[in-house]
Parts: C-alpha cells; structure tokens; sequence
C-alpha cells in the first residue's frame, strides 16, 4: 500500500459464511468498513438474514474453481474499488492471499499460503521453519499406511487424518495398527467440500500422537509482525475420535508457559506464510515438557465462537484486530479486562433421532440448539454432531468452566 494512501474503506471476505463471519460483519461496521462478501448463489441464499443484512455487496462466483473465482473477485474488487481481502473458510485462505497479492493488498505470502490449508504442505512449512510438530507421512491408501507404519519410527498410538478437512471430520487416533485400514478409509471419504463442492486433496497423514492438554491461540499479524492473542483451553473427548468439547478463555496456564504457546503459534502462523492476517493455531504440551507442539494452524479466525470468549474474557476483538491488520491498520491487541468465559457443546452419546433437548437455566449461561426434536443427530465422531452449546461468562476461569458443566449436566438430551 502506498503510504500517502487513506487506509482502504472496503473489504472482501471471501465466504463470511463460518463462524466467524457475524463477528467480522459486526467489526467491520465498528470500523466504518463497508463489507462485501465472495460466495455462490445458493450459499447466499442460505445466509442467515443478519448477515445478508451486513453486506454492501456480493460477488457471485464458483470458489469450486480457484482460477475463475481469482479473476471474478479480482474484477468485482476493481469494479468496487475495494482493497483488502479477508478470509472466512479455511479452505480458501489461498484464494485470499492469492487476490490480495493481485491487487496490491495487504495480505499473505501467495508461495505458501497452500500450506495453511493442507496439512501436508504444512507439516512441510513447519520442518522448513524449524517449527515443533508431529513427526509424519503422507499416504494415499491403507497399504501404503502399512508399510510407512512398519518401521515403528511413527510410535504408538497413531493419529490419521484427512490432508484437507476440518471440524475433526474423519481423524482417528489409532492404538492397534490392525485399526489402521479403516482409520484411512475414514479419513479418505471426503471428495469435495460442502457446501461449495470444492474438490480436496484425499491423501492422508499420519502423526506420531502428541500426549498433553491441548491449546489454541491466535496471531494476528500485521506488516509481517506478530501479535499474540489470548491463550484458549481446548477440551476434546478422549479415545478414537478427538470430538471438542469445549474452550475456556483464559487457559489458567503460568505466565511462562502462555508465552511458550504464544511464541510457538506466531511461529507457525508465520511459517505459513501469514503476513497481514490472522491465524488460529492448536498446541498441545506434553506432560514434563514446557514445550508447546503445534498440531496445526489455519489463516483465519477461529470457529466454536472463540471471537465470543475471547472478548468477554479479555475486551479483545479479534476480528477487529484481523480487519485492521488487512486494511493497512495495526491491529489493537491489549486486555482491557481480566474476566473469564467458556464454551461447552452438547453432544449426543450416539447417533440417532433426537427426542428431546432441554438446557436448565443457570444464571451466568447462555445456551443455543443447532437441532430440534425429530432431527437426525450423526454419531458423535465429528462436530457435525453437535447440538447445541452452552456459554459461560464469571470472574474466573474456574467458575466459568462450573456454571457451563452446571448448565450441560443438568441437560435433558435424549437421543433414540
Ligand atoms: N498428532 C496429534 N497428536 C495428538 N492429538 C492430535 C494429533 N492430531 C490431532 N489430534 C487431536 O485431534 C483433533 C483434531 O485434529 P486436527 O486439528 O488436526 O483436525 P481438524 O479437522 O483440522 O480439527 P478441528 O477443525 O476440529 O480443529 C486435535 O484438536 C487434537 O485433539
Ligand atoms: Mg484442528
């Protein structure tokens, strides 16, 4: 950007459909930026109407097709004069970086950006950055999972995972390698992407299991410098399918440690070629370590409403802070208060038609359902098998995480 320039008063998010994308309509409109959205047809027409509502405009496109969905969005983007470019949808962080860098707007390294959505570049980036992470292989098919875990130098248990999915859809952790055919043909049966049926990359990684508690953290990264966000406790079932079951802000970690989570995402979130940006990274520490592992990291804002946590936590906006660092800005990223939130998800205990749902009012809670009564509820393997959560806000960590378990184990939910 040219410094004599006025910072741009216009963005593109490309998808704002996650989500984050209430929570970048509603910074956008805080920061006088008119919002424009890059989606399909039929995506649009679902949008929630507070969404449809936010948008000064709308680029039509198949982001099915990166080559034509670049050349549209660029057009729509010199036809508006709009210069930053945001990213709502993982998958097509690529895409962003790849319009920022055509029209001269702040945004990531277009060379690496690939590796921010697939965990095979990315396990690549980070060995090249130096980045601690699972050791790993990629595969395209049981037989060669076999072979690549015959050596053992994988360690035991293993964790298979799609290259390019999210939301833990088809991650398995795997103790007996007799598990292993399955655990691949799980991870392998997501051909395209939906809604926008965008084809994926259907090979497979395999990890060596990282033991620990599990973090996430944001970096927003302006200019090519880091800035670290607030540390986020994540809660996953155990055993084969690693299903969240809730964040907790702040993660009650030592001053020492929530530096070593923090310095470990910028370095990732960097590694991936995020430049002016945002990154949403998960860590896990092993016990007796103090050394963070990056399990992976993604250039957009997290899902599972932690924009929501976040501030009530800490007064911090971080889609605020990602707008500003897209539009030449740089970003505010200091506490304003010291209070506490936490997020818990209903989960069915297995798939089936839910009968009932009835979440107890506890005061300090807020609860939302995703399903009603008579709805097909899947098996609890992913987070499509959610049905609904249950927020928390309290001074402390510790009392936000009792009134949302409060909340979720006097919840009547029954599944037939
Ligand atoms: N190598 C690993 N060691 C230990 N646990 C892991 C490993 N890889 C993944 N997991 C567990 O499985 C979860 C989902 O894996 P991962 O984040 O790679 O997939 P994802 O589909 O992108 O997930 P999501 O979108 O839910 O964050 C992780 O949050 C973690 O709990
Ligand atoms: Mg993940």
């Amino acid at each position: 950007m040219n410094i004599s320039e006025a910072p741009p008063s216009a963005v593109l998010v490309v998808e704002p459909m996650g989500n984050a994308g209430p929570f970048l309509a509603a910074a956008a409109a805080r920061l006088g930026l008119s919002l424009h959205a890059a989606t399909h047809r039929a995506v649009h027409a679902a949008y929630p109407p507070a969404l449809a509502g936010a948008l000064a405009g709308v680029c039509l496109t198949d982001l099915a097709d990166p080559p034509r969905a670049l050349d549209e969005t660029e057009a729509y983007c010199r036809r508006h004069r709009i210069r930053a470019v945001a990213a709502c949808w993982e998958l097509f962080t690529p895409l962003a970086a790849r319009l920022a860098a055509r029209l001269g707007a702040p945004g990531n390294d277009p060379l690496l950006a690939r590796a921010a959505r697939n965990k095979a570049d990315m396990a690549a980036a980070f060995r090249t950055a130096g980045v601690p992470a699972p050791r790993g292989a990629v595969v395209a098919d049981a037989g060669q999972a076999l072979r690549a875990t015959e050596s053992g130098s994988l360690g035991r248990p293993l964790v298979v995972k799609p290259v390019e999915q999210g939301g833990s859809w088809g991650v398995s952790v795997v103790e007996d390698p007799a598990d292993l055919p399955a655990a691949v043909a799980a991870a392998t049966r997501f051909e395209t992407a939906e809604p926008h049926g965008l084809p994926l990359d259907s090979r497979v990684l395999l990890q060596s299991y990282v033991p620990g508690p599990e973090y996430s953290t944001e970096t927003v990264v302006a200019d090519g410098v880091a800035y670290a966000l607030p540390v986020v406790a994540k809660d996953t079932t155990a055993g084969r399918h690693r299903v969240e079951t809730g964040h907790t802000c702040p993660a009650e970690l030592s001053p020492e440690l929530t530096l070593a989570v923090q310095h470990t995402a910028a370095r990732a979130a960097l590694a991936v070629g995020v430049r002016n940006g945002v990154a949403h990274t998960e860590l896990k520490i092993p016990p007796g370590t103090g050394r963070p592992v990056v399990i992976e990291t993604g250039a957009r804002l997290p899902g599972d409403n932690i924009c929501e946590l976040v501030e009530a936590a800490t007064g911090i906006d971080e889609a605020e802070a990602y707008l500003r660092a897209v539009t030449g800005r740089p970003p505010r990223t200091r506490p304003t208060r010291h209070r506490a939130a936490a997020i818990r998800f209903l989960l069915p205990e297995h798939a089936g038609t839910l009968a009932e749902v009835a979440v107890p009012e506890v005061p300090g809670t807020r609860s939302e359902l995703y399903l009603r009564p008579g709805d097909t509820v899947p098996e609890p393997a992913d987070s499509s098998a959610r049905v609904g959560h249950v927020a928390a806000r309290a001074a402390t960590a510790a009392q936000a995480r009792r009134l949302a378990a409060l909340a979720v184990h006097g919840t009547r939910l029954k599944v037939t």
